[in-house]
């Protein structure tokens, strides 16, 4: 599904990310992991096509999207729902919503992807006349996981979906992350909460200086000593 061969991505001078390569099945739930300044937002923001690597390539089904103007990168079938959610707040839900189905494709199924992502997030339901500024942090993260979906991608890149949430609403999201996997839809989420992200993960990779430095299956990582050490505090 997805391809990185060799990425490596700067700011200026400042090299974020060395040499990522990386393979993405279809279907896959893979969970990228890694302390703060990893290069985590830096790799998946490459992927959404929002910042252009340095060298090395990406490919989308096959199909090398590297130099790809940004706004291509969704019509190749790729959303990402940002570090931070970055939502329209004075805008209501339905219209954020509205803006992920901007392109012709997605917009002449709207309706039904809007049935679809409300019997994901029921709450949403009632919300959709609200401005999104006025909901919960929980229901805003909601609303950014629906607006990216509106677009149907075929690959959906999540960034630290659970910060700032509390508890019980992590436990919600996961849960709604397991259930958009489940109906087929290819997944990379960045996670600073490692071990809820690798209960539901089917692969993992940590992320450190730029560089991935493991990878592998979530149960087998979670064994290593130095990966229990570094990210349960084990
Ligand atoms: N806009 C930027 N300009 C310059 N350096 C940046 C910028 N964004 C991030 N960086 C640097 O790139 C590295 C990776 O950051 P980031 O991708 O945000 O890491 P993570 O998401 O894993 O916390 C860090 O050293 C950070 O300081
Ligand atoms: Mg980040």
């Amino acid at each position: 599904m997805l391809e990185l061969r060799q990425l490596s991505i700067a700011y200026g001078q400042a090299r974020a990310v060395w040499d990522v390569s990386l393979h993405v099945a279809p279907g896959e739930l893979l969970c990228i992991v890694g302390p703060n300044g990893a290069g985590k937002t830096t790799l998946v923001n490459a992927i959404a096509g929002i910042h252009r690597p340095l060298s090395g390539s990406i490919a989308m089904e096959g199909r090398d999207i590297t130099t790809l103007a940004p706004h291509r990168f969704c019509e190749a079938g790729i959303a990402l729902v940002p570090e931070g959610r970055r939502l329209f707040t004075g805008m209501t839900v339905a219209e954020n919503l509205d803006v992920g189905s901007f392109l012709p494709a997605a917009k002449a199924k709207r309706g039904e992807t809007l049935q679809e992502v409300l019997a994901l997030f029921p709450a949403l339901k009632e919300k959709l006349p609200s401005p999104a500024g006025e909901l919960s942090g929980g229901q805003q993260q909601m609303v950014a996981i629906a607006r990216a979906l509106m677009a149907r991608p075929r690959l959906l890149l999540l960034d630290e979906p659970s910060l700032g949430l509390s508890p019980l609403v992590v436990n919600a999201m996961f849960e709604a992350i397991q259930r958009i996997s489940e109906r087929g839809i290819t997944i990379v989420l960045v996670e600073q909460n490692v071990s809820m992200a690798m209960r539901i993960a089917h692969r993992a990779c940590v992320l450190e200086l730029g560089r991935i430095v493991a990878e592998g299956e979530p149960d087998e990582l979670m064994k290593r000593p130095e990966i229990r050490q570094a990210y349960l505090g084990i």
